[in-house]
């Protein structure tokens, strides 16, 4: 090692370090209206770059301790070096490969001078990725800068001509929420410049007003979050649809209070908990959360060989639970978003992005799974029917409960697909038939299916249940074995076409 870690910053990493975003400078040659680097870029005490020797030893260690990915951002990265011809960037970037880096990207408004796209330091890179906010320079250039879209096109196919893999960001300003002529979402049309541009994926950020600092420097481009869900959700059922022929990561951004109370586990992800990344800035800042840039938050600080963990209230993770899933922690300080919650910038659904596949992150998707409520007063047969159901794949035991009304409120709070209740509980009227039609009162077509685990259960309930619910009574289970339970779930996901 280079430097002399403080024993608090190895703690935290513990070995779950895996990417680097290296802000390599803080100046840039655009002015862009949303910049979250603005304060970055507008003033510096002193350092402009990172010391190349600084850079290359905290690539050094930062390996060591596990990082395998790294981004070179800033400001504008293609400035690095400019005077010596870019020299120290390319140096930068063939070093990183040498240090057993697996992939290496740049960050890049695209204004650079094409020759350096010819560079064979330069062509070691595993993905270049443009920065253009808009399909058309009418709606880029009035926030990126006036000729700036047409420069980064023309670094863009010639980079393609040369056969470099690239992915294109973009910012989701309100003006990519707006129609065209014919209908179609700006957002839409963006994803279609990117396919026709003939590149290989495309990705977005948001731009919303959370409570965070730069609400204050990044300008007025954000999106209101009523129009949001609408535009996401249009977008992500052609994703679902396979209607585009390139993968598109977007940020969710929020979800409702509800959704996040049944899913914690999947909505709270936070990458200040999942310790998989840093932020290196010239000024010797080490951060994690984005966004926190601009900020006198941190959660340590490398000067003169040593990285020093920041003990001071300015510690960035002394805002957080870490041992909790929880909403974004930064952006939902201010609490004033109704029924839903912010969650990770990042948190981009099904996306193929390194960490969150490493993580197995999409795994945690409920969603995904057909989900059980077991309702049983003896614990013994609740405790058989979920060794029996952990045996089968695609489900999730959500809750289980032992009574009627503990049943029909866990049924109404975690609204579960699938239910195996016990018909006739102990010391209490109120049996299964009770339990459907409360459900179906607070639930109505959200209703669960249900299996009543009885010998037996009264003609005229059976026919009520069905009247109530109709196939969503499902049957009733005289014997707890494998097989039926692997039967009703198989049945379940014929019926609904679940693959
Ligand atoms: C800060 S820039 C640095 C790299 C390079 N100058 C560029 O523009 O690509 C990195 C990315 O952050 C995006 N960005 C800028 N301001 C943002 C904001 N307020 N919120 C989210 N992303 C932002 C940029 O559009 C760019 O894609
Ligand atoms: S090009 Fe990048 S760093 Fe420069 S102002 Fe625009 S977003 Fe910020
Ligand atoms: S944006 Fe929110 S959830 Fe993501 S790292 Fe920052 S604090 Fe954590």
């Amino acid at each position: 090692m280079y430097y002399q870690i403080d024993q608090k910053f190895k703690d935290y990493f513990q070995g779950n370090l895996r990417q680097i975003f290296f802000y390599i400078i803080d100046d840039c040659n655009l002015r862009c209206e949303q910049c979250l680097y603005k304060l970055e870029i507008g003033f510096q005490l002193e350092r402009r770059e990172v010391d190349f020797n600084d850079a290359i030893k905290l690539l050094s260690d930062f390996r060591e301790m596990g990082a395998i990915k790294l981004t070179l951002m800033g400001g504008e990265p293609t400035l690095y070096g400019i005077k010596e011809n870019n020299k120290p960037l390319l140096k930068l970037i063939k070093k990183a490969k040498e240090l057993g880096y697996e992939y290496v990207r740049i960050d890049t408004n695209g204004q650079f001078d094409s020759k350096l796209l010819e560079q064979p330091e330069f062509k070691m890179l595993d993905e270049v990725t443009f920065s253009i906010d808009g399909p058309i320079k009418e709606i880029n250039d009035p926030i990126r800068g006036y000729g700036s879209f047409d420069k980064c096109v023309k670094n863009i196919k010639k980079a393609k001509e040369l056969g470099y893999n690239i992915d294109i960001t973009s910012c989701i300003s309100k003006y990519l929420l707006n129609r065209d002529e014919n209908g179609n979402l700006y957002l839409d049309r963006m994803i279609k410049f990117a396919e026709d541009l003939g590149i290989e994926r495309i990705n977005f950020h948001n731009l919303f007003k959370t409570g965070v600092p730069r609400d204050y420097f990044s300008g007025n481009l954000d999106v209101p979050i009523k129009d949001w869900f609408k535009a996401w959700g249009e977008i992500e059922d052609k994703v679902d649809n396979n209607e585009y022929s390139i993968p598109v990561r977007i940020p969710q951004s929020f979800t409702t209070k509800e959704k996040f109370k049944e899913n914690p586990e999947y909505y709270g992800y936070c990458s200040c908990k999942s310790k998989s990344r840093i932020l290196i800035h010239p000024n010797g800042m080490l951060r994690v959360c984005s966004l926190m840039i601009g900020t006198p938050y941190a959660i340590a600080r490398y000067y003169d060989d040593k990285i020093v963990w920041d003990n001071s209230p300015t510690n960035e993770l002394r805002a957080h639970k870490m041992d909790e899933y929880t909403p974004c922690t930064n952006q939902f300080k201010h609490n004033k978003f109704g029924n839903f919650v912010p969650v990770c910038v990042s948190f981009k659904p099904k996306q193929q992005e390194m960490i969150w596949k490493e993580l197995n992150w999409e795994e945690r998707r409920l969603e995904n799974k057909i989900r059980i409520i077991i309702a049983d007063d003896n614990n013994e047969t609740k405790r058989q029917i979920t060794n029996i159901l952990n045996q089968i794949e695609d489900i999730e035991i959500i809750a289980t409960a032992n009574t009627p009304e503990d049943t029909y409120q866990k049924i109404i709070e975690y609204t579960p697909e699938l239910v195996f209740s016990k018909y006739a509980f102990e010391g209490t009227k109120i049996n299964g038939l009770d339990i459907i039609k409360k459900s179906k009162e607070a639930l109505n077509d959200n209703v669960p299916a249900f299996n009543f685990i009885a010998m037996d259960i009264p003609k005229e309930d059976f026919i009520e249940a069905k009247r109530t619910i109709g196939d969503k009574m499902n049957t009733i289970i005289r014997e707890n074995t494998e097989a039926r339970y692997e039967g009703i779930i198989n049945d379940y996901k014929d019926y609904f076409n679940i693959k």
